[in-house]
C-alpha cells in the first residue's frame, strides 16, 4: 500500500526524481576537501537562523518603548529563552565567518569563472542581503550600539548628492530614528529579507547544480580528452564510473554520489561546527564583545553617544574602507566599490586556469596579500579612527584594491602550471 501511495505521489509530483538528481545522486568531484563543508554549514546556519528567530520573536515586542525589556525577559525569564537568544546572536557572527571562508574557497579554487558566473552573483546577492539582513537585526535590541550604529549607518545613504536627505528619511520613516524606523526593520529581518535569502540559496543552488561544481584541482570532472565529443543532456545523467564511452571516445567522470559519500563526510564538518559552536554559546556567548558589543547591554538613549561607535566585526572591513578615505562621498563609493569588485570577479579575472594549485606563483601572493589586507580592515574597523590606524586602514584599502587590479593585468597571459589529466 506504501509503495502504491509513493508511486501515485511520484507520478503527479516527481519528489524522488528531483531528490536523486539534486541531492542523492548529485555527481560531485571525488576531491572535495574540508573547504566544500562551508556550503553545508551555512544552510545549516540558515537554518538555525530562522528556527530561533521564530522563537525569539514569540516573545519580542518591536516597539521603541517594549524592544529592550523584551530581550531582557527573554534572556531572564522565558524558559531557555537565553539559548535561543545567544544561538540567534552567535549564529549571526558563525554565518559570516562560515560565509567568508565559503567565498575564499571560491577564490582559491576559481569557482567564479565560466561557466559559473549566474552562480558567483547569486552568491553575492546572498551576501548582500545577508549583511541587511544582519545589520536590521542588530538594531532589534534596542540598545545603544543598536541605536548609535544605526544612526552611523543610516547616515551614509546622506551623502548621496541630491537625494542623500530624501533616502534617508525614508529608510528611518522619520525624522529621528524611533520606533518607527525599528517597526519597519523588524518587519523587513523576520520576513522579507529571510524570504529573500531562502529563495536565492534555492537559485544559487539551481545555479550549481546546472553547471555542476567545480572543485580544488579546478578541472572538469566529466570530458572527452581532447574535448571533440559534444556533451547531450542525456550526458547529464551520471553513471559514476570512472569512464564511459561516446562516439568511440572515452569520457572520463570523476565524480561519486553526493549520497552517501557527502552527506557523511560533511557530517564530520557538521560536528566540528557545532563543537566550536556551542563552546562559544555556553562559555563566550557575546564574543568578548566582538558578537554583542558592551554597549548593547545598555538601553538605547538619544541623548547619550557612546564613547567609541563601531559595527559588528563583520562589517568592519568595509567600514575601514569607509573611514580610510578622507572625503565622506568617495568613502561610501569606496566601500560599495570593494564590495562590486568582488561581485565583479568573474570578469576581472581573466585566466583560464580556476585552481590556485596551478596558477602563477604572482596569484598565490597576491591572494595572500588581500586575505592579510581583509583581515587587517576588519580589526582596524573596530579600533578608533587615530592617525596611525587610518593610515594603516589607507594602507590595506590600497592592498585591497590592489588584488583586483593586478589580477586583470596578470591574469590576461599568466604563466600557468599543467593541469592534471584527472582530479588529483
Ligand atoms: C546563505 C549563504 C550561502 C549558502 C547557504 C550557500 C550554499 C552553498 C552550497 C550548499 C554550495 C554547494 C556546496 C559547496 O560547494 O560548498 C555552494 C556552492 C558555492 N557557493 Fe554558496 N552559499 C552561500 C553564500 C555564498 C556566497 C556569499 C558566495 C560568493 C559570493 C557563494 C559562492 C559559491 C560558489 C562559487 C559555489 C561553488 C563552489 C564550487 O563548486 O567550487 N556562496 N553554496
Amino acid at each position: 500500500m506504501f509503495k502504491n501511495l509513493m508511486d501515485w505521489l511520484e507520478y503527479r509530483m516527481p519528489f524522488k526524481e528531483k531528490m536523486d538528481l539534486h541531492v542523492t545522486q548529485y555527481p560531485a568531484p571525488k576531491n572535495f576537501n574540508f573547504w566544500y563543508f562551508f556550503g553545508s554549514l551555512a544552510m545549516l546556519i540558515l537554518v538555525n537562523q530562522i528556527l530561533t528567530g521564530i522563537w525569539l520573536t514569540m516573545n519580542y515586542v518591536p516597539t521603541a518603548e517594549g524592544a529592550f525589556a523584551s530581550i531582557e525577559y527573554i534572556m531572564r525569564d522565558v524558559d531557555y529563552g537565553w539559548l535561543l537568544r545567544y544561538m540567534h546572536s552567535t549564529g549571526a557572527s558563525a554565518f559570516f565567518i562560515v560565509v567568508y571562508l565559503h567565498m575564499l574557497r571560491g577564490m582559491m579554487y576559481g569557482s567564479y569563472q565560466k561557466p559559473r558566473e549566474l552562480l558567483w552573483i547569486f552568491g553575492m546577492l546572498i551576501f548582500l542581503v545577508l549583511m541587511a539582513e544582519a545589520f536590521m537585526g542588530y538594531m532589534l535590541p534596542w540598545g545603544q550600539m543598536s541605536f548609535w550604529g544605526a544612526q552611523v549607518i543610516i547616515s551614509i545613504f546622506g551623502v548621496i548628492p541630491g537625494i542623500g536627505d530624501d533616502l534617508t528619511l525614508w529608510i528611518r520613516g522619520d525624522y529621528v530614528i524611533s520606533g518607527a524606523t525599528l517597526n519597519r526593520f523588524f518587519a523587513l529581518h523576520v520576513i522579507a529579507l529571510p524570504l529573500v535569502l531562502v529563495i536565492l540559496v534555492f537559485l544559487h543552488l539551481m545555479a550549481l547544480h546546472e553547471v555542476g561544481s567545480n572543485n580544488p584541482d579546478g578541472i572538469e570532472i566529466k570530458r572527452d580528452n581532447d574535448g571533440s565529443v559534444e556533451q547531450t543532456e542525456a550526458d547529464k545523467k551520471f553513471t559514476f564510473h570512472q569512464y564511459y564511452t561516446k562516439g568511440g571516445k572515452k569520457i572520463i567522470v570523476d565524480a561519486i554520489p553526493f549520497h552517501p559519500y557527502y552527506t557523511v563526510k560533511d557530517l564530520v564538518g557538521v560536528a566540528g561546527f557545532l563543537l566550536v559552536f556551542a563552546w562559544f554559546i555556553f562559555f563566550m556567548p557575546e564574543g568578548g564583545g566582538y558578537f554583542l558589543e558592551a554597549p548593547n547591554f545598555e538601553a538605547a538613549n538619544p541623548m547619550k553617544t557612546p564613547d567609541h561607535i563601531a559595527p559588528v566585526w563583520y562589517f568592519t572591513p568595509f567600514y575601514a574602507i569607509l573611514r580610510a578615505v578622507p572625503d565622506q562621498l568617495l568613502g561610501a563609493v569606496f566601500m560599495f566599490l570593494a564590495i562590486i569588485a568582488l561581485a565583479l570577479l568573474p570578469w576581472i579575472d581573466r585566466g583560464t586556469v580556476r585552481s590556485i594549485r596551478y596558477r602563477c606563483g604572482m596569484h598565490k601572493v597576491n591572494l595572500i596579500i588581500f586575505c592579510v589586507s581583509f583581515v587587517a580592515l576588519g580589526v582596524l574597523g573596530v579600533l578608533p579612527a587615530t592617525e596611525t590606524y587610518t593610515i594603516l586602514a589607507r594602507i590595506f584599502s590600497f592592498t585591497y584594491f590592489g588584488f583586483f587590479i593586478l589580477l586583470w593585468f596578470y591574469s590576461k597571459n599568466e604563466n600557468t602550471k599543467p593541469l592534471p589529466e584527472r582530479l588529483s
